[in-house]
């Protein structure tokens, strides 16, 4: 069996953002424990709002296919979501809606959804850690997508203060616990999808 490799993703493209701080953290510690991980700022893979006439007329945006396939070559995604009124940022759901439409062209081969293992983080500058926004997430990957998606999940409140100069959180039993769940999705993928 190949190493388990994961994806970061965060669903902001913004520069400031705090999720994809933490999926670059993310990305960090993974590396740094023997993980093999990458981040993709999904503000290098732009893609149009979701519009059936636009897919008629021009097809998938080179961009979904893109990304699709940097997916692919990894055994695990975790995704940081921010919470936007209580749900899924548009630009986390437009990738997913557009990456999704590849299964009509991939007929016999199941979707990169179906491949993955896939854990969900978010960080929210509100109290709640954006926790609401995640079961929208989970909702839309699990029965939208067909992926599995592990119970456990990391939320970083407060997040403008949470980190450190370096990109570290400043509370280390909280970069501990998120240490914890990388590891935890590469063990999972290892399992269930390594080759
Ligand atoms: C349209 C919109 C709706 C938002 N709704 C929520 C919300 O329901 N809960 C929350 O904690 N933060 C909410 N926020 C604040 C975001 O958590 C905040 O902008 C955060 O920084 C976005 O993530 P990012 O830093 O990764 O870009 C909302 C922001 C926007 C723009």
């Amino acid at each position: 069996m190949d190493a388990p490799s994961l994806l970061f993703v965060a669903g902001s493209a913004r520069a400031g953002s705090f999720n994809k701080k933490l999926a670059s953290l993310g990305s960090t510690i993974a590396n740094a424990n023997g993980i093999k991980a990458t981040f993709a700022d999904l503000g290098d893979y732009p893609m149009p709002l979701y519009d059936g006439d636009l897919e008629a007329k021009d097809g998938l945006p080179d961009n979904a296919r893109k990304l699709e396939a940097v997916m692919r070559l990894h055994h695990g995604v975790m995704v940081m979501a921010p919470e936007y009124n209580a749900s899924i940022s548009p630009l986390l759901k437009n990738t997913f809606d557009w990456i999704s439409r590849l299964q009509y062209e991939q007929k016999d081969q199941q979707t990169v959804f179906q491949t993955r293992v896939f854990a969900l983080a978010a960080a929210s500058p509100g109290g709640t850690g954006g926790i609401r926004g995640l079961f929208t997430v989970r909702h839309v990957l699990e029965y939208g997508l067909g992926a599995i998606v592990l119970p456990d999940q990391f939320l970083l409140p407060k997040a403008s203060g949470a980190f450190d100069d370096d990109g570290h959180l400043t509370n280390k039993d909280a970069q501990e616990r998120f240490k914890g769940l990388i590891q935890k999705l590469a063990r999972a993928a290892h399992v269930l999808h390594g080759d």
